[in-house]
């Protein structure tokens, strides 16, 4: 099928190259003439697993090409999907800025009818304000008569397997009440639904609600065990075997049930915030969510408390080794990462910090750019170097098998704070460590 996609990040990029190596005809179409040029040479601005080989194959294939003229989108397209950022207002409702000026672009130049999908995550009711967009567009062009649907198919992609995760989805959601959109849409993602039916068809604010409800679920799930981390804390209990008990129980499930320094990432902070907007402009009180909110807020700064507390509040002139700057592992992503509550409330106290990351070190020093108390190292190692203790705020897989005696050997002091719950209290303790962790005891070896 012929197939436009608008918006070149995440989302876009990942549902372009997949639906292309399926053997469909795309085009992106961004406004980034720089991002657009280097694309059209198979570099990918991001790092995604996989993305980068499917992208220059499609390249080479045909089935894959960029552009920023919108009017070569708009022709080629039967199927176009708006893939644009929706970044939050000052109040935390989502700013639809792009995805209506995408719908105004598209009723611009349209003269057959398109299927407009919604692949951004947007608050319900903005299926209707695009239809209106290109209603009022179209009318203005004399061609009120021109047929389009407006159709809500978000998208449930993760960092870092966002390929695999649109190779094999959990689910398909479309968001349609007319049956043309439903069987065009069936029909692109029939590649997608094998092994069983993944395809939920249902009414487009259902669609779109969906996509919130799934990511403010998941965030109360993470929320709500970091209140039980800190209440096991008080009463000497350990998260971890908390966690395995009611994991164990399928009504709960062990996923998405760590305790750690708080959520990140371009989602759920951006999602939880919106949907609590979403619900005040009704005249409801999201309270669950806000509750969700504020317990990550605070979460993010549960480490840098506990490296206070064991410095007696006085960090200044310390070094910190930190592990982990990316908001999750397997991504650069840094956006609202828990790392950069942790760095900044150590700069705030004149601490230095000696920062490594497997992939987020441009990232890091594209949002930090030179800074005197900020230095990234090569290595895990560099990092650790004189410094005056570890904090590990990305559990990254290289981080897993610690070498103590190594680490013991290139710290100052044996001191680790451990924001992702690494690493077993016993063994660090064995090893002579000072160790701090999330909601279970720490031992104090050092
Ligand atoms: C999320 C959703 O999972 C995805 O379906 C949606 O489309 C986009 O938002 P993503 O933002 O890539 O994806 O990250 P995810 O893997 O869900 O992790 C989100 C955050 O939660 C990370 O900061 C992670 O460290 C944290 N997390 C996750 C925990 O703190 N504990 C957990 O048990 C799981």
């Amino acid at each position: 099928m012929n197939v436009t996609v608008f918006g070149t990040g995440y989302v876009g990029l990942v549902q372009a190259a997949v639906l292309a190596e399926a053997g469909n005809k795309v085009v992106c179409i961004d406004i980034d003439e720089d991002k657009i040029t280097r694309l059209k040479q198979g570099h990918i601005p991001i790092y995604e697993p996989g993305l980068e080989p499917m992208v220059r194959e499609s390249i080479a294939t045909g089935n894959l090409s960029f552009s920023t003229d919108a009017a070569v989108g708009v022709e080629h397209g039967e199927l176009i999907f708006i893939a644009v950022g929706t970044p939050p207002d000052e109040d935390g409702s989502a700013d639809l800025r792009h995805v209506l000026t995408v719908a105004d672009t598209i009723a611009t130049d349209m003269t057959v009818k398109k299927y407009i999908i919604n692949k951004s995550t947007v608050p319900v009711g903005t299926a209707d304000k695009v239809r209106a967009t290109v209603t009022k567009r179209l009318t203005e062009r004399g061609l009120a008569e021109l047929p389009f649907d407006v159709i809500s198919n978000p998208e449930f992609l993760k960092e870092g397997s966002a390929v695999a995760d649109c190779m094999r989805p959990d689910r398909i959601i479309i968001g349609t009440s007319e049956r043309e959109s439903e069987q065009k849409l069936r029909h692109l993602y029939a590649p997608f639904n094998r092994n069983h039916e993944k395809i939920l068809v249902m009414d487009v604010k259902s669609a779109e609600l969906t996509k919130y409800a799934a990511n403010c679920m998941l965030a109360t799930k993470i929320s709500f065990m970091n209140e039980m981390a800190n209440i096991a804390d008080k009463v000497g209990a350990d998260i971890e075997a908390v966690r395995r008990g009611i994991g164990s129980d399928p009504r709960v499930g062990y996923q998405f049930i760590y305790a750690g320094i708080g959520y990140g990432g371009s989602c759920f902070p951006k999602d939880v915030k919106a949907l609590i907007s979403s619900a005040e402009q009704l005249g409801l009180s999201a309270e669950i969510l806000a509750a969700v909110e504020s317990r990550n807020e605070q979460q993010k700064h549960y480490m840098a408390e506990k490296v206070l507390e064991h410095f007696d509040g006085d960090v200044q002139g310390k070094v910190f080794a930190l592990w982990g700057l990316s908001f999750k592992p397997n991504t650069d992503d840094m956006r609202e990462a828990p790392s950069r509550v942790l760095m900044e409330r150590l700069w705030e106290k004149g601490a230095r910090v000696r920062a490594f990351d497997p992939e987020a070190m441009e990232e890091c020093q594209r949002i930090y750019g030179d800074r005197e108390d900020l230095e990234l190292c090569g290595t895990k190692e560099a990092a650790l170097k004189g410094a005056d203790a570890l904090i590990v705020a990305t559990e990254w897989q290289q981080f897993k098998a610690l070498d103590t005696a190594e680490v013991k050997n290139l710290l100052r002091a044996p001191v680790v704070f451990d924001g992702r719950n690494q690493y077993e209290p016993e063994e660090m303790e064995e090893a002579g460590f000072c160790y701090y962790c999330v909601g279970r005891p720490d031992t104090s070896a050092c």
